[in-house]
C-alpha cells in the first residue's frame, strides 16, 4: 500500500530515506527550512555526495513522488507518517541537543491544531536522538494539540555515508521503537518491501530500548576499532604486525571482518558524538559505561600518537616543513569532513608552522570551507607531493592504493611517508626506498 510520507530535514538521513520511501512507490514529502537546498533538489540536484543517490532522486522527483518544500505545513497536511531528521548536535557537555526535534514536534502540534487537521498522523524520530525523545515527543502533543490523534515512534537509521542507498533499501535489520500495535502495523507496512524474514528483518521494541539500540550499536562499532588501535601500540611494542593480527582474528565468525583497520581514529559525524552524548547519557543514569569512555580516549590518543610521530621524525620541529596529506573526507567515498581524522592533523602541523599541501578526490571543496586557504589544494595526488617532506596518508581512497611509485619519488623531496590508513606493505615500500611509518606494523626509519 503506498502511503504519504512527511520528511522534515533534508540532510543525509532525511534526503536518503525520503528517496528511498519514494522508490518504493510512497508519496515523499521532504521539508526543510533551507530554502536554497529546497530548489536545488526540486532541480533534482542531490546536496550531498552518495553513490547512487542522484539518479533515484531525479527518476522520483519526475514521477512526482517526491516533493521538496520549505513549509512544514505541505508535509504535516500531506503526510500521515512524519518522519523526523533533524540533527541532534552536540552540546558542551557532550550530550546530544534535541532542541530541533522539540521544537519541530511542537510545531507539527500546532499546525495539527490550528488548522484543524483530521486523521491520525504517526511521527517517528528518525535521526539519532537520546532515549527519552519520544516520551518528550508525546509530552508535546499532549500539550499542544490534545485534541489530536498524533502517535510517536522511533526509527533509528543505521546507514553509513557512502553506501547509504543501498544500506537504505536493503537493510540489516530496522528497529521500530512502539507498544502502539496501529503504528507498528502501519510502519511493518511501509518497510515490507525492505526486509524480508530471512536476513533482514524487522524488529519491534519499546521505544527507548529503540533509541539505546542506535546509540549502542554505534558504541559497539566505535569500540571495535579503538581496541585494534590500542592492539596496533602493542603490536609496535612487541614487533607483531596487527595487521596479519587483524586477519588472523577475522575470520572466526563470532568476531567477523568489519570494523577492526586500525588507523588514525574513527570521525564523521556520528561515531564521535555518539558515543560522547551516550558516555554523558549513561554518567546522568548513574550508570557510566567506562568502555565506551575509553573508547573516545584511546580515538583522541590515537591521532596524537601518529602526529608525535611526525614531529619525532623531524627531531621535535616541524617548523618550516611542508607535508603532503592524501585524503581530506572521514572516510573513502564521501565528500564529508565532519571531524575528519585529516583536518585534526593538518590543524595540529599547521599549529607547528608546517605547511601542508592536501590532495582528496572528493573533499576538497568541503574542507576549504572549514580550513580556508590556510593549506593548499592539490589538483591531483601527484602535485600534492611536490617538495614535500613528507607524505602523509590520513583517507584510504581507493586511487592511493595502487600509485606511480616513481612519480612519487620524483615529486616528493623527502622519501618518507606516514601511513595512517596501512595501504601499503611495509616491507614493499622500504624496497621501494621509503622511509615508511604505519600503524602497528614495522616501520622503515633510516
Ligand atoms: C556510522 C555507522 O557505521 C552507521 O551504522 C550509522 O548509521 C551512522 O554512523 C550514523 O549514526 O548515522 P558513518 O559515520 O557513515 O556511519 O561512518 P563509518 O563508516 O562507520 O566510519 C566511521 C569512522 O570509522 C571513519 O572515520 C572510518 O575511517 C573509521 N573506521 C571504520 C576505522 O578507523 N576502522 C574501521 O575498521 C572502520
Amino acid at each position: 500500500m503506498s502511503l504519504s510520507i512527511g520528511v522534515i530535514g533534508t540532510g543525509y538521513v532525511g534526503l536518503v530515506s525520503g528517496v528511498c520511501f519514494a522508490e518504493q512507490g510512497n508519496t515523499v514529502w521532504c521539508m526543510d527550512v533551507d530554502t536554497e537546498k529546497v530548489t536545488h533538489l526540486r532541480q533534482g540536484k542531490s546536496t550531498i555526495y552518495e553513490p547512487g543517490l542522484e539518479p533515484m532522486l531525479q527518476r522520483n522527483v519526475h514521477e512526482g513522488r517526491l516533493h521538496f518544500t520549505d513549509d512544514l505545513r505541505m508535509a504535516v497536511r500531506n503526510a500521515t507518517v512524519i518522519f523526523l531528521c533533524l540533527p541532534t548536535p552536540p552540546d558542551e557537555d557532550g550530550s546530544a541537543d534535541v532542541r530541533y526535534v522539540l521544537q519541530t514536534a511542537e510545531d507539527i502540534a500546532a499546525i495539527v491544531r490550528e488548522e484543524n487537521l483530521g486523521g491520525r498522523r504517526i511521527i517517528v524520530t528518525r535521526s539519532t536522538v537520546p532515549v527519552g525523545t519520544s516520551d518528550k515527543v508525546r509530552e508535546i502533543f499532549r500539550r499542544v494539540a490534545p485534541d489530536a490523534d498524533l502517535r510517536v515512534a522511533s526509527n533509528p537509521e543505521f546507514m553509513s555515508e557512502g553506501n547509504a542507498v543501498q544500506e537504505t533499501l536493503a537493510p540489516d535489520r530496522v528497529v521500530i521503537g512502539s507498544s502502539d500495535p496501529e503504528v507498528v502495523a502501519v510502519l511493518r507496512e511501509l518497510y515490507r518491501p525492505f526486509v524480508n524474514d530471512y536476513d533482514r528483518p524487522l524488529i519491534v521494541m519499546d521505544e527507548k530500548s529503540a533509541e539505546v539500540t542506535k546509540y549502542a550499536s554505534n558504541a559497539f562499532l566505535a569500540l571495535r576499532i579503538s581496541f585494534m588501535n590500542e592492539l596496533s601500540r602493542y603490536c609496535e611494542a612487541v614487533g607483531a604486525d596487527v595487521e596479519f593480527v587483524r586477519l588472523g582474528m577475522s575470520f572466526d565468525p563470532r568476531i567477523g571482518r568489519r570494523y577492526l583497520h586500525p588507523g588514525i581514529g574513527f570521525g564523521g559525524s556520528c561515531l564521535p558524538k555518539d558515543i560522547r552524548a551516550l558516555s554523558r547519557s549513561a554518567q546522568e543514569a548513574g550508570a557510566p559505561l567506562r568502555l565506551v569512555e575509553w573508547t573516545d580516549r584511546i580515538n583522541r590518543e590515537q591521532l596524537e600518537r601518529f602526529v608525535n610521530r611526525i614531529r619525532e621524525r623531524f627531531g621535535g620541529s616541524i617548523a618550516g616543513r611542508r607535508f603532503a596529506v592524501w585524503g581530506l573526507a572521514f572516510k573513502p567515498n564521501s565528500d564529508d569532513v565532519r571531524e575528519a581524522p585529516s583536518l585534526k592533523v593538518i590543524a595540529a602541523l599547521l599549529g607547528d608552522g608546517a605547511t601542508i599541501c592536501a590532495y582528496d578526490p572528493e573533499a576538497i571543496e568541503t574542507a576549504r570551507r572549514v580550513v580556508g586557504e590556510r593549506i593548499e589544494y592539490a589538483r591531483d595526488m601527484y602535485h600534492a607531493l611536490v617538495g614535500a617532506d613528507a607524505l602523509i596518508i590520513a583517507t584510504e581512497w581507493g586511487e592511493f592504493r595502487s600509485p606511480d611509485w616513481q612519480r612519487m619519488k620524483t615529486a616528493l623531496r623527502g622519501h618518507v611517508i606516514f601511513d595512517g590508513r596501512n595501504l601499503w606493505n611495509p616491507d614493499e615500500l622500504a624496497a621501494r626506498g621509503f622511509e615508511y611509518y604505519a600503524i602497528g606494523r614495522r616501520s622503515y626509519a633510516p
